[in-house]
Parts: structure tokens; sequence; C-alpha cells
């Protein structure tokens, strides 16, 4: 892979939010070569990062820079690592530490992890004094290929995914494939089950690929990932840069997620990887788009034949949870996700490859294929 870059256009929401531009690195990720902490001039940063990127070979160097948190002006903070944090209360540890640290609305964020840290790095820029700019440096392949791009910010609350946020996107997206090789293999796993799902919405050379090379995948090789990982964030772009405000095509993105969010709510959020949820997801729109005959039997049968390459979850009651009436809760889980308007329960459905549209439904039909 050589070093290339492309920008994503679209309405402003917020000055310095206009356009993002997207670099891809394929050398050994060196953040001090690319943000220079402690240099004595330009824009101050405030780093965000977690306990567990913090300790990985390859920022150590960069990390080790900062005493107390500071390196000449510019300054970094460690929140948990994971799910759990993805909260209101780190959203407001960052903006109390900017704050305290005496950060002006012309300085800026940068998020240095997965799509926790950046979706909650994100949300601190877009309240902070009214709205800082903000970079990332996504640092697991879900966030690499979804979560980084296209502005949607946020925290969990009250155990429900997301209900907290903004759009904001980010100014500048470092990414460097290279950090896929210290991921835990659920980590990238996860991060496949959000690209898998740019292949079935938007890419069909990429389903080719997931079909034909999934032992290249399964073993990391770098040719492969190169190549997932650009094609997935252009994809993603294309789709932002036309819907910013999810008003219609973006919602398509949500693929799987109206099931897969609420398999993370019943399973406690942070007990099971978004992707791995999300993968289950997209099983279970298959099957109900087949069983309506929206779609061909034989398209969902060869989906639901390939996830099992990929290890992911396609039965109707998903392996990951306990006790009874799981088709009841997973349903009253649904009914709060943010694209229902009404009593129904608005899901992302297939009529075949990249062939997606959005339909409400009752309980009754959705209940069939969480069995
Ligand atoms: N904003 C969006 O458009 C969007 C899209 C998809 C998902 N998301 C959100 O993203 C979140 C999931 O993102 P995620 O899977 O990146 O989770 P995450 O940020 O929790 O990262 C997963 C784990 O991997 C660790 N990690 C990160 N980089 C690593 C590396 N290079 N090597 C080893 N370990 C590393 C982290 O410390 C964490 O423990 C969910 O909250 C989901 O809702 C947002």
């Amino acid at each position: 892979m050589k070093q290339s870059s492309f920008s994503i256009k679209y309405q402003p929401v917020h000055p310095g939010t206009e356009n993002t531009t997207i670099i891809f690195h394929p050398e050994t990720p060196d953040l001090c070569a690319i943000f220079t902490p402690g240099r004595t001039s330009g824009e101050r940063r405030f780093f965000v990062t977690d306990g567990t990127v913090a300790r990985l070979p390859c920022i150590q160097q960069f990390t080790a820079l900062f005493d107390d948190g500071r390196c000449g002006r510019d300054y970094l903070l460690v929140i948990g690592s994971g799910e759990p944090y993805k909260t209101i209360e780190s959203v407001l540890t960052i903006v109390k530490a900017a704050l305290k640290e005496g950060f002006a609305r012309k300085d800026i964020f940068v998020g240095i992890g997965g799509g926790v840290i950046s979706d909650i790095t994100g949300f601190a820029a877009s309240i902070f004094k009214r709205g800082t700019s903000v970079e990332f440096v996504p640092t697991t392949l879900l966030s690499m290929v979804d979560a980084s791009i296209g502005g949607k910010t946020g925290c969990d609350f009250d155990n429900y995914k997301n209900m907290i946020g903004s759009f904001f996107p980010a100014r500048t997206i470092h990414i460097f494939p290279r950090f896929v090789e210290s991921l835990s293999s659920s980590q990238y796993n996860s991060g496949l089950a959000e690209a898998f799902k740019t292949a079935l919405l938007y890419d069909r050379d990429l389903y080719t690929i997931f079909l034909e090379k999934s032992e290249s995948i399964l073993s990391r090789d770098p040719a492969v990932i190169n190549e997932i990982i650009p094609r997935c964030a252009h994809a993603k772009a294309k789709i932002v840069e036309n819907d910013f405000m999810e008003n219609n095509i973006r919602m398509y993105l949500n693929f799987g997620h109206t099931f897969g969010h609420a398999l993370e709510t019943v399973v406690g959020l942070g007990n099971i990887t978004h992707g791995s949820a999300v993968a289950w997801g997209i099983g279970r729109a298959l099957s109900l788009s087949a069983r309506k005959n929206f779609c061909s039997q034989s398209y969902c049968d060869e989906v639901l034949k390939m996830m099992l390459l990929y290890g992911w979850d396609t039965e109707g009651m998903p392996h990951c949870v306990t006790g009874g009436d799981v088709g009841g809760r997973i349903i009253k889980a649904m009914h709060k996700d943010k694209k229902n308007s009404n009593s129904k329960i608005c899901l992302i459905l297939q009529k075949g490859l990249n062939d997606t549209f959005i339909l409400e439904m009752d309980d009754d039909d959705i209940l069939p294929v969480l069995k």
C-alpha cells in the first residue's frame, strides 16, 4: 500500500467541520512524527486515548513524552478501555480536563483509539466551548473501516447504545492499517463484521474478496487488509457526503444494527463486541428478508454460510444470551432504536446483494427470526 489520501465534502455544521481529509499511512504508526508533541508554535493538542492503546509498543514512545499528562503545551488524557467507558461521565472527564488545562476553542482534540475513543472524543469536541476541531487516529479495524468516518459522535446512556450525541466530523483521520496487528482476534473479527456489512451494502468486489479470501483475511494478510480498509473508507465517505444527517441512504449503514444494538443491550454493553452483535444482526435481517420473500433464500443461505467461515453467530437464538424470553427482550430493546418513529420497528432489509431498503415492521413479523 502506498501513502495516499482523499477528501470528503459536506455541508458545514460548524466551522472547521466542512471537510475531512483521510490519510492512509502504510508505515508503522509513528505518532511523534505526525504530531510532534511539545513543539512551541501552532495549535495546542488535547490527546485522548485509552489505557490499552496507551500501552501498545508502537504508541509508548509517544505516550512516554507526556509527564503527568503534559508535554509542552499539549496534553494527553488516558481513560479506561472499551464500551463500559463510552459514558457521559467519560465525555465530561475530557471536557473538565481540557478546561482545567486551559484549552481554547481554536485548539484541537485528537482521539487515538477504537470507536469508543473516536465517538466520545468527537462528542466532547462538539460541546467543548461550543465546538473545537477534532482529529482521529483509529487503532481498531472497526474504527478504520467505519466508526472514525462520517461524524457521528456520542455515548451510551441508561444501558442503551448511542443515546446522546452529535454530528461532528473530524478534520483529519490518520489511518495506519498496521494497528490491526496487535488487535485481539475478537476485536479484529469485530471490525471484519463492519467491513462485511460494507460488502453486502455497496461493494460486490469486496463481497468476492470475503467469499474467496477468507484464509488471507483471517490470517491478517497485509495485502488483503490494505485492500479492505480503503474500500470501506471510500464507500462510507460516499454515503456520508450524500446524506450526512442520515435522512435517507445513510440509514442503510445501520444494516444489522437494529438487531445488533438490541443484542448488546440484552447481553449488557461491553459483554459482546459491537461487530459480533452487528454480524448476528445481519444474519437476522437477511433471514427476515428471505422469510418475507424480499430476497431469495439462496442469497440468504450463501451469506449465512460465509458468515460461519468467520465465526459469526447465525442462529435466531444468539448463543451469548441466557435466560428466558430472549426474543421478547430483544424486541423490547429494538423499540428503543433511534430510527423508529412510531410503534413499529424500522429495519434495514435486502432484496439481494447491494440492493437494500428500509421497512417498518410489527413485532409479530420479526419474532419468528428470533427463535
Ligand atoms: N460513530 C460511528 O459512526 C460508529 C460506527 C460503528 C461503530 N461505532 C462505535 O464504535 C464502538 C466500537 O468500536 P471498537 O470496536 O473500535 O471498540 P473500542 O474502542 O472499545 O476498542 C476495542 C478494544 O480494543 C482495544 N484496542 C484499540 N486499538 C487496539 C490495538 N491497535 N491493539 C490492541 N487493542 C486495541 C481498546 O482498548 C478496546 O479495549 C461502539 O461503541 C460502536 O457503537 C461508531
